[in-house]
This record gives C-alpha cells, structure tokens and sequence, in this order.
C-alpha cells in the first residue's frame, strides 16, 4: 500500500505518492499560499489529486514547526503564523483517510536514514539549512521526539549570548547564524563592506537583491566575498556539531536545505569548524558529514513513511 507525503515549506507545497521502498510514483508541486487559512485547502486538493490515481492508506504531513508528540496541532512555528494550529483535525475533517503531521526536519532526516545517506548507520543527526535551521536525531535506529514531541529542534539552541532576535521569541538562535537567511545576511554585510565585497555588491546593483541561488553561483565561480559568506555560516553550523557530539555522539552528520546544494563547498568549512570545537579532538573519532542525498524530496518521502496506522514501531 502506498502513503501520500506533503511538505509545507515556506515557499513551496510538495506532495507525493510513496511506495514502502521510499520511491516517488508521482509528484506536484505548488506556492504556499500567503494566508495560513488557504494553506488547508491547498493540502485537501493535493491530496484528492494525488489520491485519485492512486490506492493510498494514509496521509503524511511534513510542516515547518513545532508538532506535538501525537501528531496532531502545529503548537508553535518561527516563520510561520501558526499557534497551536490543529492542523490533523483541520484536514481529517476534509481527508477521508488518517492524517498525521510531522516536523519537516524530523521528516527529512527520518528519510535520510532510511533511505538515504544515513542508510548505514543507526546513529544520526540531520541539520537543514534553508528558511530557518531544522534539526533531526535518530538514536539508536529511532527518530528521537523527546518528552512533548519537540525534541530537535536544533535550529533554536542558543549560539550567540545577546544575539539577533529569532522568530521563536528567543534571541541568538543558531538559525540566525547557520540558515539560508543567514547566509544572505552575511552577504549583504560582506557587500556593503567593500573589498572582497565587490562582486556581491555588483550583483546587488544589477538584480536589487541577493538571492540564496546567486551567492551559490557566486561561491562556484569563486567569488571571495561569497566564498567568505558560506565560510561563516558554515563555520556556525560547524561549531554548533561540536556541541551536538557532546549530547549525542552521532556517527554522521546529514546537511540538506538549499545551502547544502552547495556541496563540498559548504562541507569543507563545517568539517574544519566542527574539528575545531569537539570536546577531545585528536584522541576520539570523529564524525562524518555528508550532504542530503534525497534533495528537496527527503521531506514527501519521510512524511509518508512516518504516516499511518502502520507506521513503524521504531518510527513514532
Ligand atoms: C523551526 C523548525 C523547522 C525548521 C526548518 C525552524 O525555524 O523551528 O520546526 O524544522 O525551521 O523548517
Ligand atoms: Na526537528
Ligand atoms: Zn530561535
């Protein structure tokens, strides 16, 4: 029997039928909507779409937030005007089959493992790098939810004491230092210095803005104001793996998000960093890192496959 896998993200709505091997049999795409309210109906069309062409027992939904441990209400997101949002009752009201809802971090790095660059191991930590910054732990071959269902969410662990203000209401998140944003951020910073800055600058004078997807090209054609962008919210996200090894001791480090399009671009300065603040270095092993293998579809797969009344014990 095959799950249907939505992910809401902060621009784009991805849905999916998935089989039990984590394999797409078909896809779509849409805009998130600008009003929370559109949002379910976008999610109720996807799925009566997808569910007509397809025989699927149960719906996934991967949301950009904090979900409580039974699935069931968006209780807070960040970036999104969700407040205790009772997101399953809204769409079963709607779905006829069961509904369940997922952080998209957890989703993700829950596909990783199962079907991606974490396949080999059973002791794991995903970071995404987009909007915000999403965490994902799986302990022992199981996705760690922590005693509300909230656990992970390593995007909002303190980085910088008196920090940049966070849309979590807390301040010097690591999100604020380690996301796509944040990369975009520095990049201004780094264009309005001079210098090193001249080639963001110029793109800035030509296009107005400094999109995630330009520094990439920038960082791939060399750019050194680019190049020192990434090394800084790499060094970050580096930083921060060394004080996750300490609670957790993962074999293996996944890093998705846009950012992680980046590749060995963006894993070079996290692997100096992370060496760099880990807690006996030189007399331990020391983790891997590797990038996302799943791509923008991690999110749809995990969704599903952590959905439904047959859900894996391991899973929930
Ligand atoms: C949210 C997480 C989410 C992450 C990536 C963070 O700001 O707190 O729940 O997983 O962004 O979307
Ligand atoms: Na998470
Ligand atoms: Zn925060």
């Amino acid at each position: 029997m095959h799950r249907i896998g939505i992910d809401i993200g902060g621009t784009k709505i991805a849905g999916a039928v998935v089989d039990a091997d984590g394999r797409i049999l078909e896809k779509l795409r849409i805009e998130t909507p600008i009003d929370v309210r559109e949002l379910a109906n976008a999610v109720v069309n996807m799925t009566t779409h997808l569910s007509a062409a397809h025989e699927v027992d149960a719906v996934g939904v991967a949301a950009a937030g904090f979900v409580d441990k039974a699935g069931t209400t968006i209780i807070h997101a960040p970036n999104i005007a969700w407040r205790n949002e009772p997101l399953r009752a809204i769409l079963e009201e709607r779905i006829p089959l069961p509904v369940t809802i997922d952080n998209d971090a957890n989703a993700a790095g829950w596909a990783e493992f199962r079907f991606g660059a974490g396949r080999d191991v059973s002791d794991m930590v995903m970071l995404t790098m987009g909007t915000g910054v999403g965490g994902a732990v799986v302990l022992d071959g199981r996705l760690y939810r922590g005693g509300h269902g909230i656990a992970a969410e390593l995007g909002h662990v303190r980085f910088i004491r008196d920090g940049l203000l966070c849309g979590c209401g807390q301040s010097g998140c690591l999100e604020m230092y380690a996301s796509g944003r944040a990369l975009q951020r520095q990049a201004e910073e780094i264009a309005d210095g001079g210098g090193i800055g001249a080639g963001l600058a110029a793109l800035r004078a030509q296009t107005g803005q400094i999109s995630g997807p330009a520094i990439s090209r920038l960082v791939l054609a060399g750019d050194p104001g680019a190049t020192e962008a990434l090394r800084r919210v790499a060094t970050a996200l580096g930083e921060a793996c060394g004080g996750f090894t300490a609670t957790l001791d993962p074999e293996l480090y996944v890093i998705g998000g846009g950012v992680a399009e980046l590749g060995e671009d963006l894993l070079g300065p996290v692997r100096l960093a992370y060496e760099t603040s880990l807690p006996g270095y030189g007399d331990r092993e020391v983790a891997r890192f590797a990038i996302a293998r799943l791509g923008n579809d991690a999110g749809v797969i995990g969704a599903a496959d952590l959905a439904g009344a047959s859900t894996p014990a391991e899973a929930r």
